[in-house]
């Protein structure tokens, strides 16, 4: 059985272990530098919990590193000595931080891998994808493994990982504005606030269901009739600068993620 550690207890290595536990396939250890982040794992069931991130590194031939981007290079320096001649392989979710920057920190010849997921882990639907060193090639399947207990999973060249940082690593939270806008527009035409956000979720669900065999442009055409309501709509929707400011904050984050790396 392969032994799988995480460090970094929070939404994303949560996440994923609660999920992995699920599987009954990997060995799983948990550290986290807050005792009360790692109760719940302790009580979840086949997940050992520990304070030390070496004790995890010893124990782990795979070590997945989910913490803050600015906390990446600090862990990594406290595993190293545990790395130094072994098989083990890292992996870090932490935005904006290269492949290039983790070998500063571990041994020459560690292999190290980088995966984007994003928040919707939690429900098992999300999207992640992966990268690796020269080092790290060979594990990338078995990264890939990992995240497929948590959505889906693709092979993206690191040069493209700010970009994907931005659109679907952020992205919950863009869907989720884009909600919430529309619940207070449905309020704000009087229909009651509980209504209106099972209205949202339903369509939004609807709709996710619909773009996967369908283009965005097809949906779009299905729903709008000549001269009708969704016409007037999309009008004064681009007149607000909608798709402008969806492509202004796509790239405003890819420019977070790229200088949180530099
Ligand atoms: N959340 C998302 O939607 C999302 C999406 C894609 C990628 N990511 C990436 O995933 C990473 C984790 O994000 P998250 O939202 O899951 O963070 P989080 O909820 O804050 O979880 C990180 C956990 O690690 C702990 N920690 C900090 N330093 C540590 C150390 N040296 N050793 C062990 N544990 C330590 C943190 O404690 P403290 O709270 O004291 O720091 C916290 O409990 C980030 O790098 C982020 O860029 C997140």
């Amino acid at each position: 059985m392969e032994s799988i550690g995480v460090i970094g207890a929070g939404k994303i290595g949560g996440s994923l272990l609660t999920r992995l536990a699920d599987s009954k396939k990997f060995t799983l250890t948990v550290a986290d530098i807050h005792t009360e982040q790692l109760a719940r794992y302790k009580e979840y069931g086949g997940i050992n919990t520990t304070t030390s991130n070496k004790e995890l590194a010893e124990a782990s031939d795979f070590i997945v590193i989910a913490v803050k981007p600015w906390d990446v290079a600090n862990v990594l320096d406290g595993i190293s000595p545990i790395l130094e001649g072994s098989n083990k392989a890292v992996a870090s979710v932490a935005a904006g931080i290269p492949i290039s920057t983790m070998e500063k920190h571990a041994p020459s010849e560690a292999a190290l891998l980088r995966v984007m997921p994003n928040v919707c882990a939690s429900v098992g639907l999300g999207s992640a994808v992966v990268t690796a060193n020269e080092a790290g090639q060979k594990t990338l399947p078995l990264l890939m493994e990992i995240f497929s207990h948590v959505g889906q999973v693709m092979e993206l060249p690191e040069r493209l990982f700010d970009a994907a940082t931005a659109l679907h690593g952020s992205g919950p939270a863009y869907v989720a504005l884009f909600a919430d806008s529309l619940i207070q527009a449905g309020v704000r035409e009087g229909i009651p606030r509980d209504v209106a956000r099972k209205l949202v979720i339903g369509t939004i669900e609807g709709t996710a269901e619909l773009l996967k065999d369908r283009s965005a442009h097809q949906v779009r055409d299905e729903v709008m009739t000549p001269g009708g309501t969704t016409a007037a709509a999309f009008v004064a929707m681009e007149r607000s600068g909608f798709t402008g400011a969806v492509y202004d904050g796509v790239s405003a984050a890819a420019r977070q993620s790229k200088e949180l790396g530099e």
